[in-house]
């Protein structure tokens, strides 16, 4: 057999024993603010019936179409899943969770898979941390998730980001936002982009937030308000606008804003970070007031937000290179010494002090600076003087 070297996938990363300290950093973060503001952590499965993301994100959404990974037998049809927002609903409804304790905050961490063309900050598998709070339409939870949002950023000791917010309205004003779109856009449609032009006919709102040079001209010329928003719409958008003024906390009302995902409902909002290239976007999220009861839940409104981890770790300074403190190294010189050696480090491990050993025998002169580069703060030395006053050095 030819011993050919296997490869990881492209769009798939190593996380390896030095990176992970970070990972480890940003979760425990994550896990200690979310708990602060009361959320408890939920894990729904990574494989989900392919269906829950067809009629939760909606057939024309670009994840949907092109970028899901499918696993089919028989009879089935699974997904690995792109998101985690559709999987908590369905958890939520499945495990009755709105009988037992009324409004639910919930949190996540945890692998999304989506079939892309892997670039810098784009993934195949890739990490979401992110909350669903479902229950309630009060615009104060839209608050309190943005504010969340942005606590989150700071103390991952993140600066440089923009906050941009926006309002789709309720089901009826994104089909007013549809109409005057298809109106306008009608005869330009031979000036758009490729991908608009099938935007144009199942996804129109996205070509609101095309990046493409042309369609943005064009589309900044349609002067894009909050006009298509109804009454309820409108004042529900200008209480969590003005909640999070309150707050004093910077945001950005960006017209433009639309999110690729159908269930979306009115508050929307994207978080971009300035270092990043054309993925600048390091977190999004929006109410779906809609999904709950569109999966067969009670009709109750929704928000959450999902953070990219590998994005959020390009751009934060928790990376900063993680010490091994506290480790004990220990140092035998002779075979008795080792014996002796071997039940000290069992003793360490038994009172819970992180420790290791030299078992490779080296000279003293080598095991210190093995314990050198292991970053070990103590060293123990059992050498044959030792051995006899039953001490260590
Ligand atoms: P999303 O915008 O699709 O929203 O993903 C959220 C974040 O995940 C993005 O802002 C980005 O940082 C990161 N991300 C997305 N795709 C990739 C990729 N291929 N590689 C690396 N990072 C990526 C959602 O998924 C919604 N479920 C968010 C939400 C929660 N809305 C309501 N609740």
């Amino acid at each position: 057999m030819s011993s050919m070297r296997l490869r990881r996938i492209s769009g798939t990363k190593d996380i390896l024993p030095d990176e992970v300290s970070w990972w480890q950093n940003i979760e425990s973060i994550t896990r200690q603010i979310f708990s602060s503001y009361n959320y408890k952590e939920i894990r729904p499965p990574l494989l989900e019936e392919a269906l829950l993301f067809n009629r939760s994100l909606g057939d024309s959404a670009e994840i949907v179409r092109k970028q899901m990974f499918i696993i089919k037998n028989d009879k089935d049809t699974y997904a690995l899943r792109p998101e985690a927002t559709a999987s908590v609903v369905r958890a939520y409804i499945e495990n009755n969770l709105d009988k037992t304790r009324g409004l639910q905050k919930l949190y996540y961490l945890g692998p999304m898979f989506r079939l892309e063309r892997p670039q810098k900050g784009r993934l195949r598998q890739f990490h979401h941390l992110g909350c669903e709070v479902i229950g309630l339409r009060e615009p104060e939870v839209d608050v309190e998730v943005i504010s969340l949002a942005n606590h989150l950023l700071k103390s991952f000791s993140i600066e440089g980001y923009k906050i941009k917010i926006n309002s789709l309205g309720c089901a009826k004003d994104k089909k007013e936002l549809t109409q005057i779109l298809s109106k306008n856009l009608k005869d330009k449609l031979s000036q758009l982009c490729a991908d608009c032009k099938v935007r144009f006919r199942k996804n129109t709102l996205r070509i609101l937030d095309c990046k493409n040079e042309e369609c943005v001209r064009i589309v900044s010329k349609l002067n894009i308000t909050d006009r298509h928003l109804c009454p309820e719409c409108s004042t529900h958008f200008a209480l969590v606008k003005e909640g999070l003024g309150a707050l004093n906390l910077e945001y950005e009302v960006s017209p433009y804003l639309v999110r690729g995902l159908d269930y979306y409902t009115r508050t929307v909002f994207e978080i971009t970070h300035q270092d990043l290239g054309s993925q600048d976007a390091i977190g999004a999220g929006g109410r779906y007031d809609n999904l709950v009861s569109e999966l067969g839940g009670p009709d109750v409104g929704a928000i959450g937000f999902a953070f990219g981890t590998e994005r959020l770790l390009l751009v934060s300074s928790v990376k900063c290179q993680a010490s091994n403190g506290n480790l004990v190294y220990l140092i035998t010189l002779g075979e008795a010494a080792k014996k002796q050696g071997l039940k000290l480090l069992d003793n360490l491990r038994k009172a819970e002090i992180t420790s290791d050993m030299d078992y490779e025998n080296k000279s003293l002169k080598g095991a210190l600076r093995k314990a050198n580069d292991l970053g070990a703060h103590f060293v123990i030395i059992i050498g044959e003087d030792e051995l006899k006053k039953d001490v260590v050095l």
